[in-house]
C-alpha cells in the first residue's frame, strides 16, 4: 500500500495541531540542533523548505525531548513521526531573487503589510521590516480621528478550523495625524531601502490634496488612496466613495494635485464591476490599483440573544470581512482588473486572504506585481514572511524562473468566459481502493447532492461507481478525506461508456 499520502496527511494534521508557540519549547529542548518548531510552521504553510530546518536522520534514535517539552493542551505534537515523513523531501533550496519593481519603486521582495492595525506605529512597522517584509502600507491616516468600538473583531469558524474568516469594525488610524506623519518620516529615515506607503483618506477635496502633500513631505514612497473601508462612521467616506466612479476619479485628481509620487487607488469589493472605478482612478491620475479591501458582512450570531459579534452593548454593524475565506472573491476581482483592456499594463497590488506563498503566487499569476497581507499577520504574526519568501524562492528555483515579473499574469490566459468552456467532454472519477478507507463520504455526497452514481458495498466498505449515471462533477473527489479519488482521461461525452462500471 502506498503510505505516502497518509504520511503527508498525518504530518499536515500534526502541523495544523501545533500551537505555533511564541518561544518554541520544542526547539529549545532539541539536543540535535534541529528546529522542530520551524519544521511544523513550514509544513503548516505548505512550504517544502522543511529540510532546511531539520535533519530527520539525526532524530531517529533520539528520546524526543521536543515532544516532552510540547505545551499542547491535548497531547504533544508527534514530532518524531512527523519528521520521519519528510525523509523523502530532498530539496536543497537556495534563495531566489525575489526583487521586483512596483510602480517604478524598487522592492526587495513583493511582500508588504497592508494598511491596517498590523502597520499602525513606528515600532510595529520597524519590527516587520527588520524581519524581511519589503514594505509597509501604513494604517490609513486622515484629519479625521475616529472613535472606535469595543470589541471590534470576530472570527468565523468552520468545524475544527477556528479562523476561516475575520470581521472587523476598525476605521482609520487612531493616532493624531502629526504623530502618524512622524512615524512615516522616521521609518523612511531608518529604512531607506524599504518601501513606505502612506494610505490616506480625506473628507473633502482639500484634505485629499493636503494628505498627499504631507505624506510626500514625510518621505513616503507611494500614496495609497483608501476608497474602500466598508464601515466608516460617517457617510461619503470609504467604500461609499469606491462605489462611485466619478468621485474616485475626482479624489484621485485632488490627490495628484498634492503629490508627484506614484498613487495606488485601493478598490472596494462591494461592487459588481470593480474595473469601472479602477478605470476612473487611472483617468484621475492614479498609477496603480490595489484590491481588495474588506467585504461588507454580518456573521457569528449568538442564537439566544440574537446578537451578532462583535457585539457592542447588544448591537453590531455591517463590517469588513477578510482572511482566507475571501481569497476566491479577491482573485476574481484581480482577474477582472488584469484582463480589462483599458487597464492593460496598470500595476496591481493584490490582497484578500493571502496566508502562505501559494496564495501569493495565485495573485501574482493573475496579474499582481505586489502582495499585501493583514489578517494572516493578525493570526500568526510578522514571522509568516519567512515562509512566504522561502516558499516562493523554492518554487522559482524548481521551475527555473529567474524573475518575479516572469510569473505575473501567467494564469490569466486560462480564465475564459463560461460560454467558451468545452461542454462536450467528460472526466470520470477513479477510485483507488488501496487508499480508500471505506468511510462512504463519496457515496453520501453523490447520493444526496449528486447523481446517485455511487453504490456502497457495506461488507467490503468500498464505493462502486455506476459509470452510466456519473456526470463527472467530481463532488466525490472533493469530499474524500484521503485523496483516494483521482481523475480519468478526458473523453468525449457521446462515447462515454466508462470502463469502471461497477468496478470497485
Ligand atoms: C483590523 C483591520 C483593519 C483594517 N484597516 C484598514 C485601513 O485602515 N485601511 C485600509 O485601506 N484597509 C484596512 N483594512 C483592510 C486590509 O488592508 C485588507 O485590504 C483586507 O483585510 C484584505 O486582506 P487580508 O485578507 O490579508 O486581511 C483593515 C483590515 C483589518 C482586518
Amino acid at each position: 500500500m502506498d503510505t505516502f499520502i497518509f504520511k503527508n496527511k498525518f504530518s499536515q494534521n500534526e502541523a495544523n495541531r501545533c500551537l505555533l508557540c511564541i518561544d518554541a519549547p520544542c526547539t529549545k529542548a532539541c539536543q540535535k540542533s534541529n528546529d522542530p518548531a520551524k519544521m511544523l510552521f513550514s509544513l503548516r504553510f505548505e512550504n517544502n523548505k522543511v529540510k532546511n530546518y531539520f535533519d530527520p536522520f539525526s532524530c531517529k534514535n533520539c528520546d524526543a525531548k521536543c515532544e516532552k517539552a510540547c505545551v499542547h493542551y491535548d497531547f504533544p505534537i508527534r514530532i518524531k513521526e512527523t519528521a520521519a515523513t519528510i525523509e523523502n523531501c530532498d530539496l536543497t533550496p537556495k534563495e531566489a531573487d525575489l526583487s521586483c519593481t512596483f510602480m517604478n519603486v524598487k522592492c526587495e521582495n513583493p511582500f508588504f503589510l497592508s494598511s491596517s492595525v498590523v502597520a499602525s506605529n513606528y515600532e510595529m512597522c520597524s519590527n516587520a521590516l527588520k524581519m524581511g517584509w519589503a514594505g509597509i502600507v501604513f494604517k490609513t491616516i486622515g484629519f479625521l480621528q475616529p472613535k472606535e468600538v469595543s470589541p471590534r473583531f470576530a472570527a468565523m469558524k468552520k468545524e475544527s478550523t477556528p479562523f476561516v474568516g475575520f470581521r472587523n469594525l476598525e476605521q482609520i488610524a487612531e493616532h493624531e495625524l502629526s504623530e502618524n506623519l512622524k512615524f512615516i518620516s522616521d521609518l523612511k529615515k531608518d529604512f531607506p531601502n524599504k518601501v513606505i506607503v502612506s494610505s490616506i483618506m480625506g473628507q473633502n477635496d482639500q484634505e485629499w490634496t493636503d494628505l498627499a502633500r504631507l505624506s510626500q513631505e514625510a518621505g513616503a514612497d507611494i500614496i495609497e488612496c483608501n476608497f474602500s473601508c466598508p464601515h466608516m462612521s460617517g457617510n461619503g467616506l470609504g467604500s461609499d466613495v469606491g462605489q462611485d466612479a466619478q468621485l474616485v476619479k475626482h479624489y484621485c485628481e485632488c490627490t495628484r494635485k498634492g503629490t508627484t509620487l506614484p498613487i495606488l487607488a485601493k478598490m472596494t469589493p462591494n461592487i459588481g464591476h470593480i474595473e469601472i472605478p479602477a478605470i476612473a482612478a487611472i483617468e484621475g491620475g492614479a498609477d496603480g490599483i490595489a484590491a481588495i479591501n474588506t467585504i461588507k458582512s454580518l456573521s457569528s450570531f449568538d442564537i439566544k440573544s440574537m446578537t451578532s459579534k462583535p457585539s457592542i452593548k447588544g448591537k453590531t454593524s455591517i463590517s469588513g470581512y477578510s482572511g482566507k475565506a475571501i481569497k476566491p472573491i479577491a482573485l476574481r476581482f484581480i482577474n477582472d482588473l488584469s484582463s480589462c483592456k483599458e487597464l492593460k499594463n496598470v500595476p496591481l497590488s493584490g490582497m484578500g486572504g493571502i496566508e502562505n506563498w501559494k496564495d501569493a503566487l495565485e495573485f501574482i499569476a493573475l496579474g499582481c506585481s505586489n502582495i499585501q497581507i493583514t489578517t494572516s499577520v493578525m493570526q500568526y504574526g510578522y514571522r509568516i514572511i519567512d515562509d512566504l519568501k522561502a516558499g516562493l524562492s523554492t518554487y522559482m528555483n524548481e521551475q527555473q524562473i529567474n524573475s518575479l515579473s516572469d510569473m505575473v499574469s501567467i494564469a490569466n490566459q486560462n480564465i475564459v468566459s463560461s460560454t467558451d468552456l468545452d461542454r462536450d467532454t467528460i472526466v470520470y472519477p477513479i477510485f483507488n481502493s488501496d487508499k480508500c478507507v471505506g468511510c462512504g463520504r463519496c457515496y453520501i455526497s453523490c447520493n444526496d447532492a449528486g447523481h446517485q452514481a455511487i453504490k456502497f458495498h457495506l461488507r467490503k466498505r468500498k464505493p462502486i461507481l455506476l459509470g452510466s449515471k456519473c456526470v463527472g462533477c467530481h463532488l466525490c473527489k472533493l469530499v474524500c478525506p484521503v485523496d483516494a479519488i483521482t481523475s480519468s482521461k478526458r473523453i468525449s461525452k457521446p462515447n462515454a461508456t466508462f470502463a469502471q462500471e461497477e468496478i470497485v
